[in-house]
């Protein structure tokens, strides 16, 4: 029997540890007729980026749907399926971010009033966009599991509809239409790749394109920093997990729900083999590489299928046909600042080294003119003259270069040790 998490939490009457259900696949169908009109069915093309990872790469642009994720086929299909007295008094949810937009945009358009608990760690972008759309927004918890707990007391407090952005049984039907229309877009893939956060996209998306094509593999990614979904696999239930903060912060969701796990478990959707585990920096290079070569901007959650691949874990990919989902594109500004100076390092187009040269006139003057003539550019340059051991007439100058390439830095770093071979050189170390 599953348990809920390891903390006690007030229930939630659609999504019972000890009753879980496996949605059926004629819901997805159900909810493909319900949403269309009001859904985009978004692009999946074949991207530039199959060349370099060797396979047909395809990428499903979730991201491209009005409020920036796959969340609104699931949010609208369970507002539309609510009876009229729920429908007056209106719904909660608990949610760090895109269910929450999905619900409130829905909201508004047919007229159901929306409240959300958000905790402390959701992106402000996503918290301004709700309030945008109307939604009665409240910040508590410090987490998605202690915003639940408050969710679901103001819903029993004030006879609202609590509605489980991941696990209740029209979101995974709802998130199913996504497998369906991969299937008509890309009618012969051998692989479709999935983020899991608290699992309704993969068990309805795989769900969908199982129950019509069972020889798709499908994998499913998470952070390695709440392999939530992994550790319900292994314990045969879903179970509460540790977590530390991702940049997925979709993603980040401790208990998998019992619905969405019971419907990959019942259906075999996915083999333990395939369950991934991505690093915080494939995921910024992923996102990087969305923004460079896909002109797309993708958040964290919703770039880890791409980040899996980069990661190269994964075997049995070369030549095949794959569908990565791109599931979402909400990023803070400020994030995405960070990510791709991360991301650039971790590429080694941004570099940073300290040398000693010397401190009479020209000195400093030798080493810019050696980074300018190299076609590299200096990003910020910095000296320290006090802790400077070389001798009174040297200082240590620290700067950070932005290159074109690995090849590019590594043709800096030769130039600079060749001109000052016993200068204390002291290239990019973290704490330098
Ligand atoms: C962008 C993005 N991708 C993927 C997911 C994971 O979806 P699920 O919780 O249904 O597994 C989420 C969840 O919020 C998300 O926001």
């Amino acid at each position: 029997m599953a348990t809920r998490s390891s903390k006690q939490e007030p229930e939630d009457p659609a999504c019972d540890p000890n009753k879980p259900i496996s949605v059926p696949f004629e819901k997805v169908l159900q909810a493909q007729d319900a949403i269309k009109d009001a859904i985009e069915v978004t692009p999946c093309r074949r991207s530039q980026m199959s060349d370099l990872f060797n396979m047909e790469l395809y990428f499903k642009k979730e991201y491209m749907q009005y409020t920036g994720s796959f969340k609104e086929r699931g949010a609208r299909f369970c507002l539309l399926n609510l009876s009229p007295e729920q429908k007056r008094k209106g719904v909660i949810a608990a949610s760090a971010g895109n269910h929450a937009l999905a619900l409130s945009y829905h909201g508004k358009l047919l007229g159901i009033p929306v409240n959300v608990v958000m905790p402390t760690i959701a992106p402000l972008m996503k918290i301004t966009a709700c309030k945008k759309y109307g939604a009665n927004i409240k910040i508590e918890g410090h987490n998605i599991v202690e915003s639940r707990t408050v969710a679901l007391e103001m819903a029993k407090e004030r006879g609202l509809a609590y509605i489980n952005g991941y696990d209740h049984e029209d979101i995974i039907a709802g998130q199913g239409t996504i497998g369906l229309e991969i299937l008509e877009q890309v009618p012969d893939l051998d692989v479709c790749i999935i983020p899991i956060g608290g699992g309704g996209m993969v068990a309805g998306t795989a769900l969908a394109i199982k129950t019509k094509k069972p020889h798709v593999r499908i994998i499913g990614v998470e952070p390695e920093h709440c392999p939530s979904f992994q550790k319900a696999m292994d314990a045969g239930k879903a179970i509460y997990t540790e977590t530390t903060s991702t940049l997925a912060d979709g993603l980040a969701v401790p208990t998998v729900g019992v619905n969405a796990f019971e419907t990959v478990m019942a259906n075999k959707l996915i083999d333990r083999k395939d369950m991934v585990q991505v690093k915080e920096e494939c995921i910024e290079l992923a996102i990087l590489r969305c923004i460079e070569l896909e002109k797309a901007v993708v958040e964290g959650g919703g770039a880890t299928g791409l980040a899996a691949i980069i990661q190269g874990f994964i075997p049995g990919l070369e030549g095949k046909k794959v569908v990565v989902i791109l599931s979402g594109g909400n990023i803070d500004t400020t994030v995405l600042d960070r990510v791709i100076e991360r991301a650039l390092a971790e590429d080694d187009r941004l570099v940073k080294f300290k040398v000693s040269v010397s401190d009479r006139p020209g000195g400093i003057a030798e080493l810019t003119k050696l980074v300018g003539d190299l076609g590299v550019s200096i990003k910020d340059i910095f000296q320290e003259r006090p802790w400077e051991k070389h001798d009174v007439f040297s200082v240590m100058v620290k700067m950070v270069c932005e290159t074109r390439d690995a090849d590019h830095s590594k043709e800096l770093h030769e130039a600079i040790k060749k001109k000052y071979p016993n200068n204390h050189l002291i290239w990019g170390q973290p704490n330098n």
